[in-house]
């Protein structure tokens, strides 16, 4: 179930703005029924129409992008700057990312047009793996791996326990080059976790999305997901959602 206004924005008629404001209007029937709820939740199995028109449903688009850093994750930016939409002037689909990364991150990430699709990939149940590699300041101790690998205590909760490789370190620069993989999503999680432990991120890159990675792709590029891949998240997805 999606809240209405989100339906109507889908669907590629108005804005979410403009949604909100025809269903405030009396402009939106749901089954026949005019709504001018805007938290109504709809389904799939739900006749929603728009002044009488029924809405047609986009055919759904399936992108992964490699994320330059600098740029927004979202469709749009009330600053006015550059988003991960902006690199897909040709989609005429009203396509927006599954999750976030942070202006200040790069790499994968997907963006497609298909709200189920992404509500099941970001909801915290069915996290699929994300690995990351981080450059970070100092050395980082054997000790210091392991309590991330633990879990580490966030002001959001506990974080679940993750995966931590060291691929190197400069001791005359005092960095390391960290790789971390992660299943959950919270905000801005991997730098937080490092923080925790007393280490600043200064680079991070999401490197893979599941059996998903870069390979082939410069920053700034983008590729249609094949059916078989978004075949695959959804298994993926539901399985471990299952699990827990
Ligand atoms: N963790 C972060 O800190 N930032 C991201 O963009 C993604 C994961």
């Amino acid at each position: 179930m999606e809240r209405l206004q989100k339906v109507i924005a889908h669907s590629g008629v108005a804005s979410r703005r403009n949604a909100e404001k025809l269903i405030l209007e009396g402009k939106v029937k749901v089954n026949g029924k005019v709504v001018k709820e805007l938290g109504t939740k709809v389904g799939p199995n739900d006749k929603v129409e728009v002044n009488e028109v029924p809405l047609q449903k986009e055919i759904p688009v399936y992108f992964l992008h490699y994320k330059e850093r600098g740029v927004i994750s979202a469709a749009s930016d009330d600053k006015g700057r550059k988003t991960v939409v902006d690199f897909f002037p040709e989609v005429e689909e009203r396509i927006y990312p599954v999750g976030r990364l942070d202006y200040d991150t790069s790499g994968l990430l997907l963006l497609t047009n298909d709200g189920e699709f992404a509500n099941l990939l970001m909801h915290p149940r069915n996290e699929v793996e994300k690995v990351y590699v981080a450059k970070i300041k100092g050395m980082i101790l054997r000790e210091t791996v392991r309590k991330i690998e633990r879990g580490i205590k966030l002001e959001d909760g506990m974080t679940a326990p993750a995966k931590v490789k060291v691929l190197s370190a400069d001791k005359k620069k005092g960095t390391s080059i960290v790789e971390i993989s992660i299943h959950e999503g919270k905000n801005r999680q991997v730098r937080r976790m490092f923080e925790a432990v007393g280490h600043q991120v200064m680079k991070l890159k999401r490197e893979r999305y599941a059996m998903l990675d870069l390979s082939g792709l410069q920053p700034g590029d983008s590729r249609e997901l094949t059916p078989h891949e978004v075949k695959q998240l959804r298994t993926l997805a539901q399985s471990t959602g299952k699990k827990s």
